[in-house]
């Protein structure tokens, strides 16, 4: 269905025609002035020039046309010629009726299964997953659900950082340690689990710094390694595997998922004919012994590096895999998109890529490649967050950390332990998530998590308290489970904090247009913040359920119904979950 703009743009546009103007001056917005009307038409001020007309009298023609349209309860011309609406309560009702019975609410098909590929996550294996690997997780996933929504086909890879020199370093190291490393069945049988393979990198990082033969020795690894030479690749395969393993029960504690575990490795097949194809298309040249593609294009306000391929030693970067992987993405999805979730602070990287991508055909000229950069994450000193001993948080704590401040806070109520740690871990996702999601991503922002944690204001747990709420209205009502199939019909608002409701729940479709189109899933915490504020003053001005009219009452439960619908697939949208009652 269209958005209600949309609508009532169509009356507007369809009156400025049989006016004698064009059509195109109908443009109707949500009103800059709620105290003067709810929506806007600006247009007659626009057509004076072009029909050498006072503005007004252009809008008095267009009023004419539209005064008995049933759709308002009140139009006006204001001087110098803006025509200013408010919608009549019977056509807004029934507006919302429609919206409860579509589908998805009626939101608009944007994508119509066009396939998307979304990188996001992009953790580096044994390397503990740390309160930095929150943002491209929580947005990514969130960016997914939005667009997935939008009726697009989305494919999630998280893109793993699973080789080279690192892992050089690491299976030097364990060589080094475990002196029967290539004999063992396993690593758990040497007692090599995730958290040793942990601490194994930062030393071993820290080591070849200092030591240079052992850095020559990381780097034969790491040149063994890249030719799948056993028993390297077969012990490498080994520590994948417990990796993804942590990797996986980490990101399913955030509610994070991904349909694919491609790594760096998985491209790597895809390098060498890609290489000579660069070099084929004349793209490619050698400079100081490196081979590079140029990208800068005139355009450019700051200077675009070349695109490094191979290094002079013969080693592949950074980009070339990225290159490699798009290869791949093209062969296996032909997406029409592909974004890259990742720290903004990789923008040229993706600049160099994309251009390179382009230029190479490696892509079609139609696909769309999109870095949306974030920024970072920082305590309230303004600093880079740290933990109190000045470490990196791991996820885990992180998570665990705010579930028992959460935990601590449920007082009130007697709930039975096993809800109450429930509610706990639900409210504690939604205030991270939330305070997360809803700063635009491309900002740094202070994680203040007592903040995130608070009931009131603009934080998950508020937008929870408010389901709660309704829930607990239902239930009071017996309508707890049946949230979809109570079949009351929405009332014309009889108050003003019952109309500004509706009005806010009619802005859905829009605002999902928006946050599909930009990747930003603020819109979203926006509009949730929104539509939980208009129902706390609809409920503090209205008994709900001491109305004694059974007609009206039944018009205020549809409305909370929908209203708990909307902010159901809102959060949802977001990544996190409700609890019956907190
Ligand atoms: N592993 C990378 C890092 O830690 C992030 C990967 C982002 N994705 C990509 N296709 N490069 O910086």
């Amino acid at each position: 269905m269209n958005s209600i703009i949309a609508e009532i743009e169509s009356i507007l546009k369809q009156a400025f025609a049989e006016s004698g103007y064009d059509e195109s001056y109908g443009k109707v917005t949500i009103s800059n002035r709620p105290d003067l009307c709810e929506y806007q038409c600006n247009g007659a001020l626009a057509a004076a020039k072009r029909y050498h007309k006072a503005p007004f009298m252009i809008a008095d023609d267009v009023l004419a046309k539209i005064q008995d349209n049933a759709a308002f309860s009140k139009v006006e011309v204001v001087k110098p010629g803006f025509i200013n609406m408010n919608l009549s309560g019977v056509y807004l009702a029934e507006y919302l009726i429609r919206m409860a019975e579509a589908d998805r609410f009626g939101a608009a098909d944007l994508g119509q299964g066009k396939t998307i590929v979304i990188d996001y996550g992009g953790p580096n294996v044994a390397k503990p997953l740390h309160i930095g690997h929150l943002r491209p997780a929580i947005i990514g996933e969130s960016i997914k659900r939005i667009k997935r929504f939008c009726g697009y086909n989305m494919i999630g890879d998280v893109h793993l950082g699973d080789w080279g020199y690192q892992m050089g370093l690491i299976l030097e190291s364990l060589k080094e340690q475990f002196p029967n490393l290539f004999e063992a069945e396993t690593l758990e049988e040497l007692g090599i689990d995730v958290s040793l393979l942990e601490k194994v990198y930062p030393e071993a990082s820290a080591r070849a710094k200092k030591e240079p033969e052992f850095a020559e020795k990381a780097h034969m690894a790491t040149f063994k390694l890249q030719k799948k030479e056993e028993p390297y690749y077969s012990v490498w395969k080994k520590i994948i595997e417990i990796s993804v393993r942590d990797l996986t029960g980490n990101y399913k504690k955030l509610d994070v998922s991904f349909e694919l575990w491609n790594g760096e490795s998985d491209a790597q097949d895809y390098i060498p004919p890609m290489v000579e194809d660069l070099k084929a298309k004349g793209l490619a040249y050698l400079s100081d012994g490196a081979l590079v593609v140029d990208v800068k294009e005139e355009t450019d306000k700051k200077e675009i590096p070349p695109c490094l391929i191979v290094k002079s030693d013969g080693a592949y970067l950074y980009a070339t895999t990225d290159l490699a992987t798009l290869v791949q993405r093209e062969q296996d999805y032909h997406p029409e998109q592909v974004i890259y979730v990742v720290d903004k602070r990789q923008e040229m990287h993706f600049t160099q890529v994309f251009r390179t991508a382009k230029k190479a055909g490696i892509v079609p000229d139609s696909t769309q490649l999109t870095f949306v950069g974030f920024g970072t994450m920082n305590g309230k000193d303004g600093k880079p967050f740290k933990t109190r001993d000045g470490g990196v948080m791991r996820l885990e704590k992180l998570i665990g950390d705010t579930t028992n401040s959460i935990y601590e806070r449920l007082t009130g109520v007697e709930f039975p332990e096993e809800e109450k740690r429930d509610i706990a871990s639900k409210v504690a996702l939604a205030a991270i998530k939330y305070g997360d999601l809803s700063n635009q991503a491309s900002k740094d922002y202070i994680f203040d998590i007592d903040r995130f944690c608070e009931f009131e204001g603009n934080t998950g747990p508020y937008i929870l308290y408010t389901m709660v709420r309704i829930k607990s209205i239902l239930r009071k009502c017996g309508l707890a489970d049946r949230v979809e199939e109570h079949g009351f019909k929405m009332n014309a608002a009889a108050s003003d904090s019952e109309k500004a409701l509706q009005l806010e729940l009619t802005a859905f479709h829009d605002m999902m247009v928006q946050a599909c189109q930009e990747n930003a899933p603020h819109k979203v915490c926006q509009y949730l913040y929104e539509v939980s504020n208009a129902f706390n003053s609809f409920y503090h001005h209205n008994n709900i359920l001491k109305e004694e009219d059974e007609q009206k009452k039944q018009g205020y439960l549809a409305l909370i119904i929908l209203t708990y619908r909307i902010l159901k697939q809102g959060i949802e949208l977001l990544g996190f979950d409700c609890p019956e009652r907190m």
